[in-house]
């Protein structure tokens, strides 16, 4: 094995690593993480710098089997002091708020509230404690020679060209990276869904004024309750997709917040000082296989889901067990059967999410130009939903998070 050997040819510095991992997201970092478990090297390029991938605000709901493996990968320490256990949630339309037990419904199962950028945090630091190579700030990043046996990351970094020689390549740079538009065109299907709407999310210095989410179905459209401390809430609001985050000022955003989510109890999320606003589209796509030779495709550049469902992380952090799980095989005894077999594993996984996300945003937004028909539709099943414990289970089971693919013991944990 040659790690981190460094040599200079012509004008680039030549990198030789087992497994080059473009993007420094939670699939690259914990796929770094799990290699460097297992002995296996890596070199993770990032072409932003650290504390905007740090500072980048994004979802926080982690499931069961996520926050199990952070623990088993003992990057669970900032999660154990700081993340918030939920055992339920609550559903609310026409006014009243339904709380489904999430414990309760799957055996003592619930999800944590973790804000994404803090496990990035956490997991960037354990990387860094590793000694492995990460580079931010990366500039001009691309990958090359996918079919042959040592395909190439290259890219710059202060100033001068780096050539990163892998045995495999893992592509964990979102839905906008480079790794999935150097596939060749043909290669890949791809499905996709984008909605007609977005979502306006806010982190306000508010106390949370629910102990658990709340997911809410309105006339006016879908809002949701949650957060990432004991003073600060993370709310958002059905928005039109094109919708720009200057046309709404902070007082236009509190009144449709609570215009949508105060119930007929009374009950309101509690109003403070708006720390971050913005909008995001929101998709349904994937593509398959999410391999091409040499080439691994995981997480948001492999798939999109919107966020309802709260899945897109803990999808990513399912994709790289399962191709930890291949490449230790592949290194400690030669054995490609679970490398051929990530991509079908994966898709499983993430078509049942696909289909979860795609339910729950269905159910729970209006849709422009949809009919009381369609409205009192909706109503009906949510009102089945929170009326029958087998509907309940249902969603209790897919929220906490179906069983992960593949055991952490086979992931070297
Ligand atoms: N070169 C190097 N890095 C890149 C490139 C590139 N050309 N393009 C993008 N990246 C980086 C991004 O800056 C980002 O840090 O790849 C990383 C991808 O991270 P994420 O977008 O967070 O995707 P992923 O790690 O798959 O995590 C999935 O993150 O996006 C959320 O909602 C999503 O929760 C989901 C989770
Ligand atoms: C969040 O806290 O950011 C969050 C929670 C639940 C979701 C999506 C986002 O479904």
């Amino acid at each position: 094995m040659i790690v981190g050997v460094q040599r200079q040819m012509g004008e680039a510095t030549n990198l030789r690593t087992q497994v080059g991992i473009v993007g420094a997201g939670p699939a690259g970092l914990l796929l770094g993480q799990l290699l460097h478990l297992n002995g296996i090297d890596s070199v993770i390029v990032e072409n932003r710098g650290r504390d905007y991938v740090i500072d980048r605000v994004r979802a926080g709901v982690l499931e069961q089997g996520t926050v199990d493996l952070l623990n088993a990968m003992g990057v669970g320490g900032g999660l154990g002091r700081a993340g918030l256990r939920h055992e339920g949630l609550h559903v609310s339309f026409e006014g009243r708020r339904h709380r489904i037990n999430l414990a309760d419904l799957t055996g003592g199962k619930a999800i944590t509230v973790y804000g994404q950028n803090e496990v990035v945090r956490d997991l960037i630091d354990a990387r860094t404690a590793t000694t492995r190579p990460l580079y931010f700030d990366a500039e001009c990043v691309s990958v090359g020679a996918l079919d042959s046996p040592t395909p190439v990351i290259r890219f710059q970094h202060g100033g001068t060209d780096h050539e990163v020689h892998c045995d495999f390549i893992a592509g964990c740079d979102g839905f906008h990276g480079v790794c999935r538009s150097s596939i060749p065109d043909g290669v890949l299907t791809v499905y996709e869904r984008v909605y007609p709407f977005g979502w306006l999310g806010i982190l306000a210095e508010a106390t949370p004024s629910s102990d658990e989410l709340v997911y809410t179905c309105h006339e006016r459209g879908f809002a949701l309750f949650s957060m990432r401390s004991p003073t600060i809430t993370r709310l958002y609001l059905q928005v039109p997709p094109d919708e720009s985050i200057d046309d709404w000022s902070d007082e236009a955003i509190w009144a449709e917040m609570l215009e949508r989510m105060t119930a007929r109890d009374g009950w309101r999320p509690n109003v403070g000082p708006i720390l971050q606003k913005s909008v995001t589209p929101m998709r349904s796509f994937v593509v398959e296989p999410m391999r091409h030779g040499r080439l691994f495709l995981a997480g948001d550049s492999a798939h999109i889901v919107p966020p309802t469902g709260a899945k897109g992380l803990n999808l990513a952090a399912a994709d790289v067990l399962v191709l930890a799980r291949a490449m230790k095989a592949h290194y400690e005894r030669g054995a490609t059967a679970w490398l051929d077999e990530y991509s079908d594993v994966c898709v499983r996984r993430v078509w049942k999410a696909q289909r979860f996300s795609w339910w729950m945003t269905s159910t729970l937004h209006r849709f422009p130009g949809e009919n009381a028909f369609d409205h009192r539709r909706r109503i009906a099943d949510l009102d089945y939903l929170t009326g029958s414990r087998a509907a309940m289970t249902s969603l209790a089971e897919q929220y906490v998070g179906l069983p992960m693919e593949v055991s952490f013991d086979s992931a070297g944990l």
